[in-house]
């Protein structure tokens, strides 16, 4: 059930200290976006607080993510910190051939403290094959289809997604048709350490999250530092939302890179919120991973990140700068394809670019900061236009990858009318790795470095 409240209703706390603690880092959080001059959002969208209508020891909050080619990662929450941390599952509804156990966790936040966050990996898993399966041995049954082995395959793509009447809208168009894979590149629950708005944003995507694997990256709305008390950050986004980065040789969360469609598209999840220097952990992990793509077996290269490195809108300008710094002529030199971004809540799309030049063998940009949140549109855009910006509007909306083959995907950006979704920006690329001129190319400096 949903109820809607605006967000100064959403924790009922008793205590001073408490509200303290709580607004406290979100006070923060609103001055330093304030702080943010020269763009107008549109009126920020409601938020809806979708509160838990099952036991304390039946699963909520299920959603789950690709962990290796033939596994996935199922996770859930209970109130119950004594429910068993095993998913049943098989092929048909109801009939459970294989039982497996995996581990758990959880967390506090200052007065707060998380349900048992149950963590399992399943498989091996056929390809293109639907599986039905139950959480914890009770509760009610869930299926997802593992994405095929083989081109075709389609991805969404939603940045910014929060939990508001927009993002119900965007997850609604997102769903009016079929796909194998949920790309988001940062901001998820707009929680921003209200932390029961982490559980709210669980069960408010449940329906989706559980039926497709969702891969994400984080956002600076994940970060949730508290200074001395919390100083690293990620708590809540690192328990509820693990990812395969152990499986891709990565000792990070914050960044990880899986295989899709076999072998046939590398997808690479960067950290915009940790160090990423050259001599940083995610640099290197981020040089032997590109080292390790063969493009005659891996013709795509996708990389997904939060803040965008290219930018015309007048939000969040040059703070992907520092990083597109670091970063950029490895990845231009892997010869990625395209790079997706978030933050800016507006779609744009660039053409290839390297090093803020058009360049024929660079990635294409597109950001996809638009999924719904609760801070509403940028849209102030710099003028003149950039010839390198192709298409730009401030609306919500998602993005839709087709891969069809080796050589050519289809992208579309679908924007939220009232009712409908209507595809506003389309394009065709080839693959980088079918053109020799790009593969026989490489920035000078790069060639040692790879
Ligand atoms: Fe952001």
């Amino acid at each position: 059930m949903e109820i809607r409240c605006p967000r100064t209703c959403l924790l009922p706390l008793t205590t001073a200290a408490a509200v303290f603690f709580f607004f406290v880092p979100q006070i923060l959080i609103q001055f330093a976006y304030a702080s943010e001059k020269g763009y107008t959002r549109q009126p920020p969208g409601r938020i809806i607080f979708t509160k838990h209508d099952r036991s304390e020891s039946e699963p909520q909050q299920v959603h789950i993510s690709l962990a290796g080619s033939d596994h996935m990662r199922v996770t859930w929450v209970t109130e119950d910190h004594k429910a068993h941390s095993i998913v049943e599952y098989g092929t048909a509804p109801g009939q459970y051939t294989t039982m497996i156990r995996g581990n758990h966790t959880s967390y506090t936040y200052f007065f707060y403290s998380s349900g048992k966050i149950h963590h399992v990996k399943i498989g091996p898993l056929e390809p293109a094959t639907t599986y039905y399966y139950r959480c914890g041995g009770s509760g009610p049954e869930f299926s997802f289809k593992m994405p095929p082995s083989t081109f075709p395959i389609e991805f969404a793509v939603v940045g910014d997604l929060g939990q508001t009447e927009w993002t119900n809208s965007t997850l609604k168009h997102v769903e009016s048709k079929d796909y194998d894979v949920f790309l988001l590149p940062g901001d998820l629950s707009y929680a921003d350490s209200q932390q029961p708005l982490w559980d709210s944003f669980g069960r408010l995507v449940e329906p989706i999250a559980s039926r497709r694997p969702w891969m994400v990256t984080e956002g600076n709305h994940e970060i949730e530092i508290f200074p001395i008390i919390y100083p690293h950050g990620f708590k809540a986004y690192n328990a509820r939302w693990r990812m395969p980065y152990e499986e891709s040789g990565s000792e990070s969360n914050l960044y990880y890179s899986f295989d899709v469609a076999g072998d046939g598209i590398h997808i690479i999840m960067l950290g915009s919120y940790t160090k990423f220097g050259s001599d940083s952990a995610q640099y290197k992990w981020l040089q032997h991973d590109l080292a390790k793509i063969d493009r005659k077996t891996t013709p795509w290269v996708i990389v997904l990140l939060h803040a965008p490195w290219y930018n015309t809108n007048t939000a969040h300008q040059g703070e992907g700068e520092s990083m597109r710094k670091a970063m950029e002529e490895l990845l231009c030199g892997a010869r990625v394809d395209l790079v997706f971004a978030g933050h800016v809540h507006a779609y744009e799309r660039f053409t290839r670019i390297y090093d803020n030049e058009a360049d024929s063998c660079g990635p294409v940009y597109v950001t996809i900061g638009d999924g719904g949140n609760r801070e509403g549109l940028a849209m102030s855009y710099k003028e003149p236009a950039s010839p390198l910006s192709m298409f730009r509007e401030a609306s919500f909306g998602h993005g839709r990858l087709r891969v069809l083959n080796h050589t050519h995907m289809h992208w579309s950006w679908h924007r939220n009318n009232e009712t409908n979704s209507v595809v506003a920006d389309e394009v065709w690329l080839e693959s980088l790795s079918a053109s020799s001129t790009c593969m026989g190319q490489q920035p000078s400096s790069l060639k040692d470095e790879l």
